[in-house]
């Protein structure tokens, strides 16, 4: 054979280590790659009739793995994996509605769901009619013959409230529209939504499944023919989650049945703890729930629990929360959520900012809010040090 040059051996070294033929590593690799080769025209028919491995935005084996994970977790037929949250948001509504459509979403939703609803479908003629999900009454008045989704968070954000999902499910069936349901805040550890009628479920991989803080990526859980549907769209648009972040929340998956059910116990002692405190004016979690949301809490979560999420409300004097914030050894500001340290974030500066303050305070926003991520510290630690720092509002 002849010596070839070192710029063209180079690139063909190490092709043939131990582990790339895949006769079992312990671990997934990592398919950092573009694109699978072929060795003829008659392969890649072969591998294209398969649905084998092309293009790294087409399909790639971390993200085919993630998404069975997500599958079997939330009890669908099939998921997609996406480069974000929002991804998983985004497309599945773009492909399903038409314009003239309709979309019905509680009034209580991320600010970003909330800014694509009315900015990107708006802008294709899909109106969205916003309605505080507390009052089903209002919810099946508002429902119209063009409403063709109906979507919820399964706990609102920050007010931790319980949306009714087997009623929504009721009537979207009814009224020939699809649910579908954030379970971001929630988990499939806490509630598979599926279960309740959901029709698409979607997770911010990027929070607690992945649960470390370092990859984001979405997920949609659904029916094998409404993935087929959203797919290409998928594609086309470019959301397609990459090989590494696949690879990281896979990973961060592989613990989650350690580490949720930790943090949603530790959410109920700190909730419990909170609740107790007479300079603390109000505290949000399921767990504290009285009337019909603490039947539905039942209903929903029984004895899985519900959220590592929660908010409490300190006096309204911001040089006093700040010196509370600087006295707390563990948590701190960070505008996400879902990691391995608790951290908080402060609605009305962040995730609420652009609402009129009228607004904010009717669903029970207001400046002293404090929203708390739970993360895996020791319970009683974390108690001692927001004990401590409480000490700043005398
Ligand atoms: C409830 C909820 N859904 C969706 C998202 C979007 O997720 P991502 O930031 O991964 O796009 C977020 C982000 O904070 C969220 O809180």
């Amino acid at each position: 054979m002849e010596d070839f040059k070192r710029a063209s051996e180079i690139l063909y070294k190490g092709e043939h280590a131990r582990g790339m033929d895949l006769k079992k590593p312990e671990t997934l690799p990592i398919f950092e790659t573009t694109a699978f080769t072929m060795n003829s025209l008659s392969e890649l028919a072969e591998v294209t009739a398969d649905k084998g491995w092309t293009y790294h935005r087409t399909r790639n084996p971390n993200r085919a793995a993630l998404a069975e994970a997500m599958s079997y977790l939330e009890g669908g037929e099939a998921s997609l994996i996406f480069a974000s949250g929002m991804g998983s948001i985004t497309v599945p509504m773009i492909t399903l509605l038409q314009p003239g459509d309709r979309v019905l979403c509680n009034a209580n939703i991320y600010g970003e769901t909330f800014s694509t609803l009315r900015d990107v479908l708006g802008k294709m003629n899909v109106q969205t009619d916003f309605v505080d999900y507390l009052d089903m009454d209002a919810v099946r008045a508002a429902i119209k013959p063009e409403t063709k989704l109906i979507y919820s968070e399964v706990v609102s954000n920050p007010t931790v409230k319980i949306a009714d999902i087997p009623a929504l499910a009721e009537l979207a069936h009814k009224n020939g529209a699809l649910l579908m349901v954030d379970n971001t805040f929630t988990s499939p550890f806490a509630i598979r939504p599926m279960d309740f009628g959901a029709d698409i479920v979607i997770n911010s991989l990027t929070k607690f499944l992945n649960g470390h803080a370092d990859a984001m990526g979405g997920s949609m859980t659904t029916t094998q023919e409404l993935v087929d549907k959203i797919r290409p769209v998928s594609m086309l648009i470019g959301t397609p989650g990459d090989a590494f972040s696949s690879w990281l929340i896979l990973r961060g998956l592989r613990t989650a049945e350690l580490r949720i059910p930790r943090q949603i116990k530790t959410a109920e002692k700190l909730a419990a703890f909170f609740a107790n405190d007479p300079r603390i004016t109000a505290v949000n979690h399921p767990s504290l729930a009285t009337g019909r949301q603490k039947e539905l809490a039942d209903k929903l979560f029984g004895e899985n629990g519900s959220t590592p999420m929660m908010s409490f409300v300190l006096p309204e004097d911001i040089e006093k929360i700040d010196a509370f914030m600087k006295a707390l050894r563990f948590t701190r500001y960070a505008p996400t959520l879902g990691g391995l340290r608790t951290t908080m974030s402060h609605p009305v500066t962040s995730s609420h900012f652009s609402m009129p303050d009228e607004q904010r305070r009717k669903i029970g926003i207001t400046p002293g809010m404090i929203r708390l991520s739970v993360g895996l510290e020791d319970p009683d630690d974390l108690i001692a040090d927001f004990s401590n720092a409480m000490k700043v509002f005398g």
